[in-house]
């Protein structure tokens, strides 16, 4: 398929990536962060679009910081503030508007991403991009918001960033993107101290491959990358990816009071990948296996 046309069907195709509520156990934790306000940066897509739409139902406000400021959620309870999160002079005014425009922060989210990947070939700007946009702004972000998390109430802050099965896994050509979600979830271990003796808690979590817009660059149709030669099948023992819902629910587990003492742990959402050593899923033939 050309790029220009898979770019379109990716784009009228959205509704492939949407929170799905008949999945999850969204009923019982409805109110939870009722009275909060949670910023998800990167909440126009993917995973932190899900993210926004979990904390909608558990009775958050939400201000959503991407770039693409052209978003509605047809709901009074989000705003979307259009934002560069590796300027720090962004974050800063940005912060300041919520303050303004809701009163308080609870929780952040750093689910911002540039995904592109590079190896021995990457450039000063690669690198340079790469820091930026997914750690430098984590770090730009979580310094914006400390003063005014510090403030809410206690067991109501928390800090979420976004890893990934790069941040700890070999892969191929990803040095540039993968050793900036490793560097994030350095970052979450030293946060925790000067977060902590604040009372706010940091914590990150690793997707596996999730069913996104950028996932569907590579693989546009579901039912290939769920088929038995697709990465859902080879690397997953639940046999599929990921849903952006199921990395939501998780996210915002880690925001609520039933996580009160959780702080520096990184929550695998994988599907058992995390798990998976280099025979993958397959029956491996060795001594202990047989009964001679
Ligand atoms: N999709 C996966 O399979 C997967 C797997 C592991 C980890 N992750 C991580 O999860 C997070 C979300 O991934 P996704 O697939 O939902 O991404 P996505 O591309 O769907 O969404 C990322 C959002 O970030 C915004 N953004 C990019 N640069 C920005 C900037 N400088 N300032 C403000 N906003 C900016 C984009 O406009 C977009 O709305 C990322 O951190 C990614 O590394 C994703």
């Amino acid at each position: 398929m050309q790029n220009s046309t898979l770019e379109v069907s990716i784009l009228t195709d959205m509704a492939n990536f949407e929170y799905d509520s008949k999945r999850l156990d969204q009923n019982v934790t409805r109110g939870r962060f009722k009275d909060e306000v949670a910023i998800v940066c990167g909440g126009a897509s993917g995973i932190g679009r899900a993210t926004v739409k979990r904390f909608l139902n558990d009775g958050a406000k939400v201000a959503v910081f991407d770039l693409n400021g052209d978003n509605d959620f047809g709901d009074e309870n989000v705003k979307v503030y259009q934002i560069d999160c590796s300027k720090k002079e962004d974050c800063e005014t940005s912060v300041s508007s919520v303050i303004s425009d809701f009163g308080k922060i609870n929780h952040l989210v750093y689910s911002v991403a540039y995904f592109g990947s590079k190896a021995l070939d990457a450039t000063e700007e690669d690198w340079s991009k790469s820091l930026m946009i997914n750690v430098a702004g984590a770090g730009f972000m979580i310094s914006a918001v400390t003063p005014h998390l510090e403030k809410a109430e206690e067991r109501r802050r928390s800090v979420c960033l976004l890893t990934s099965i790069s941040s700890t896994q070999a892969q191929w050509h990803r040095w540039t993107y993968g050793a900036t979600k490793g560097a994030l979830w350095s970052l979450v271990r030293h946060a925790t101290l000067e977060l902590g003796e604040k009372g706010i808690r940091v914590n990150s979590v690793s997707p596996s491959w999730i069913w996104t817009p950028e996932v569907a660059k590579a693989y546009p149709e579901k039912s290939e990358i769920n088929s038995p030669s697709g990465p859902g099948q080879l690397y997953h023992s639940l046999g599929r990816v990921g849903e952006v819902d199921e990395v939501a629910a998780a996210i915002c587990f880690l925001a609520s009071r039933d996580a009160g003492f959780i702080h520096g742990h990184d929550l695998q959402v994988g599907g058992g990948y995390h798990a998976m050593g280099p025979e993958g899923c397959q029956p491996a033939k060795f001594a202990g296996s047989t009964d001679s």
